[in-house]
């Protein structure tokens, strides 16, 4: 039982054609919730902090609290920075004991990106860590752009392998169509396969990421909704979409919106059906019992990581 790296796990998810899920965490019951999830199921895991999370929860007690959780259930963890924009906050993280780090350069010109991800990559790897950079940009919906500029903004096939081959990078985040948060498609969902495909054969042995890949299941949706919520049409990717990139090279899937939803329903749920409650185990309880079951179907229907440890 320890913080592990990447490494071993994206090797084998490659040879076999599943993903290993990548959930972000920002306070105990979400950690607990995933931990036990993970343990039951047998998988392999990352928990990923992002710098929102580090400034909420502060970067002590996260680190503590994923510490506390492998030392209550032996469940191996790699701990990674997820969106690090600058050397420092992935240097900070490295420090602080993180097996992994994202450097997203991903806004920069391609040459600077390949600049920042090397000084990332020549800190981190000095210090036994391991680095994810990204290419491409995942644009929203909510930047109301057409499909064709958006597909515009998409990873580049060549320049993924020259990207890589130039940064000695461990991994790479691309940009096939998904975008982050509850609203990713604004007619039929679509993921660029074929750009997949292409980037994964150019690349065979890099681990590719795909961030922005909550399926944001109608269920959870209506069920905030149901009680009290107002999330208007939200839309994410649909599971057999994410089933099929684990074939091309996906061995990361990033999820966070999905725990939200799920933890979200569950509590707007015990308050809507016992108004008067107010002691903050009896929501929060449920709630991280709410990310548990999530995050076991995502391992076992969705990601084929289950007993995969
Ligand atoms: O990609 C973003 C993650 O969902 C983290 O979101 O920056 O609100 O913590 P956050
Ligand atoms: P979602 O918003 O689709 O859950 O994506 C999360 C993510 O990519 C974190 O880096
Ligand atoms: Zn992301």
């Amino acid at each position: 039982m320890a913080l592990v790296s990447t490494k071993e796990m994206f090797a084998k998810a490659l040879n076999e054609d599943y993903a290993i899920g990548a959930f972000n965490v920002n306070n105990m019951e979400i950690i607990q919730g995933i931990v036990d999830a993970a343990q039951t199921e047998n998988a392999p895991l990352i928990l990923q902090v992002s710098a929102g999370a580090r400034k909420y929860a502060k970067p002590a007690y996260l680190t503590k609290l994923v510490e506390a959780a492998i030392i209550d259930t032996g469940v191996d963890v790699a701990l990674h920075l997820d969106h690090g924009e600058d050397f420092d906050i992935c240097k900070k993280c490295v420090d602080d004991g993180f097996t992994s780090v994202m450097i997203d350069g991903s806004k920069h010109p391609f040459e600077e990106n390949i600049a920042l991800t090397k000084e990332v990559v020549d800190y981190a790897h000095a210090h036994g860590v391991v680095v994810e950079a990204e290419l491409g940009k995942l644009a929203g919906v909510e930047d109301n752009i057409k499909v064709d500029a958006r597909s515009a903004t998409f990873t580049d096939p060549d320049e993924a392998a020259e990207f890589v081959e130039r940064t000695g990078v461990d991994s790479l985040a691309i940009a096939i169509g998904t975008s982050h948060g509850a609203y990713k498609f604004k007619g039929e969902p679509y993921l660029d396969f074929e750009r997949l495909k292409k980037i994964h054969a150019l690349i065979p042995d890099t681990p590719l990421v795909l961030h922005g890949a909550s399926s944001v299941l109608k269920e959870f949706v209506d069920r905030c909704n149901e009680y009290g919520g107002q999330i208007p049409g939200a839309q994410g990717v649909p599971e057999d979409m994410i089933r099929e990139a684990a074939k091309y090279g996906i061995c990361k899937v990033n999820i966070d919106t999905d725990l939200r939803l799920a933890m979200t329903a569950e509590i707007r749920r015990v308050f809507a059906e016992n108004p008067a409650e107010f002691d903050p185990r009896k929501y929060l309880g449920p709630g991280r019992d709410a990310i548990t079951r999530m995050v076991q179907h995502k391992i076992r229907n969705v990601l084929n990581c289950s007993g995969k440890k």
